[in-house]
């Protein structure tokens, strides 16, 4: 099954159920634009099914870090065409992340104050809280960025909607305090994103394209995922699914373990139970093709690879064969730097712990 194609419902084809997880690298020009290391790092892991871009920004007042792709001036059209190009050429089905940081925008990276739902004196940030106009610009440069990337291209996008960045944070109890529609109904932002992305989807594309419209969400706490409910995810992941997502992608940190609000049940047990006929991908430390085959035994249709990809580009292909073992971590920079992992991206892999020598 794992290595065997699956078909969408919207028509798009992937040659196996593994993708390459979202990876920030931190290596895109000043501007947004794509570098060439960041190109050969993906295009290097054009044997996965699905071959997701890092985190890129909708707007300029999103962009998260330094070094972070951009998605939101045609100015970066013709980077995000080369990469589409050389991906689909390798028959996998490209996607872009699209990402706005809100609180996590930082103004030293952008030049303006960050936003969110609700001001969070707390957060040294001080970010404020967001006016009508922020929200209606905010789901147009999500649409456009959408359209763009159809336009270079690709097969998809991925909405990232995980890890306590805006609309996530639209999704918190306790990071949206908000009074109005968009606070009192929580997830309106990210189903109004998704209902306008498709929308701008079908219009570059046309009515009956097979262009795929994922959604990553945290179902539950997580790091700087805060505020959310695994019930409330749940009835999240229903609404994304009837407001047109084609895939719903949750990002488990480690898909062993079980939820923390019910110790007894396993997150895909209760997703695929609460979106049966859905398309369900997950993340989290997956290295072998066990921990992979367990996933898709529990109800997974998909499996993203993050940290196995960086340290396997060649993981779809190699796990064919049954003996066949991943590198596994801590591994030396010279692996990393033979296997398309330039430099600037080997530094910053130095932040997590125990995966370099
Ligand atoms: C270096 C690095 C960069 C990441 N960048 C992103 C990102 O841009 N967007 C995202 O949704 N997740 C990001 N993640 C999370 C991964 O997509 C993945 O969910 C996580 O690493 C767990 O999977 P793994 O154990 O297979 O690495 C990143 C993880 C790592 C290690």
């Amino acid at each position: 099954m794992l290595l065997s194609p699956f078909v969408f419902k919207s028509g798009a084809t992937a040659k196996n159920r593994v993708a390459l997880a979202p990876l920030t690298n931190k290596q895109s020009h000043a501007g947004g634009t794509l570098s060439d290391a960041e190109h050969a790092f993906l295009a290097r892991r054009s044997a996965f099914g699905v071959v997701t871009t890092c985190a890129a920004h909708v707007a300029a007042d999103g962009q998260g870090w330094p070094g972070e792709l951009g998605i939101h001036d045609d100015a970066h059209l013709p980077g995000l065409q080369r990469l589409a190009g050389t991906l689909s050429a390798a028959g996998a089905l490209g996607v872009v992340q699209l990402f706005h940081g809100g609180t996590r925008a930082p103004e030293a990276v952008t030049g303006s104050r960050p936003w969110s739902a609700s001001e969070q004196p707390e957060d040294p940030a001080q970010p404020r809280a967001a006016t009508e106009a922020d929200i209606e610009r905010v789901i147009g440069q999500f649409a456009r960025a959408a359209a763009r990337a159809a336009q270079a291209g690709f097969a998809g996008v991925e909405l990232h909607a995980a890890h306590g960045y805006l609309l996530s944070q639209f999704l918190s109890a306790t990071q949206n305090r908000r009074d109005d529609a968009w606070g009192r109904d929580r997830s309106l932002l990210v189903r109004t994103v998704l209902r306008e992305v498709r929308a701008a989807v079908r219009e570059a594309t046309g009515p009956s394209s097979a262009f795929l419209v994922g959604v990553r969400i945290s179902p539950e706490d997580f790091g700087q995922a805060r505020g959310l409910d695994l019930d409330e995810s749940l009835e999240l992941s229903q609404a994304l699914v009837e407001g047109g997502a084609d895939y719903l992608h949750l990002s488990l940190w480690d898909v062993t373990r079980n939820t923390a609000k019910r110790p007894t049940e396993h997150p895909l047990s209760l997703f695929r139970a609460a979106v049966p006929g859905a398309s369900l991908m997950v993340a989290g430390k997956v290295w072998t093709r066990a921990d992979a085959e367990a996933c898709l035994d529990r109800g997974a249709d998909f499996v993203a690879l993050g940290r196995a990809g960086i340290v396997n580009p060649d993981w779809p292909t190699l796990a064919a064969d049954p003996a066949w073992q991943p590198v596994m971590p801590p591994v030396t920079a010279e692996h990393l730097l033979t296997n398309a992992v330039a430099p600037g991206f080997v530094e910053y892999l130095r932040a997590f712990k125990g995966f370099l020598a």
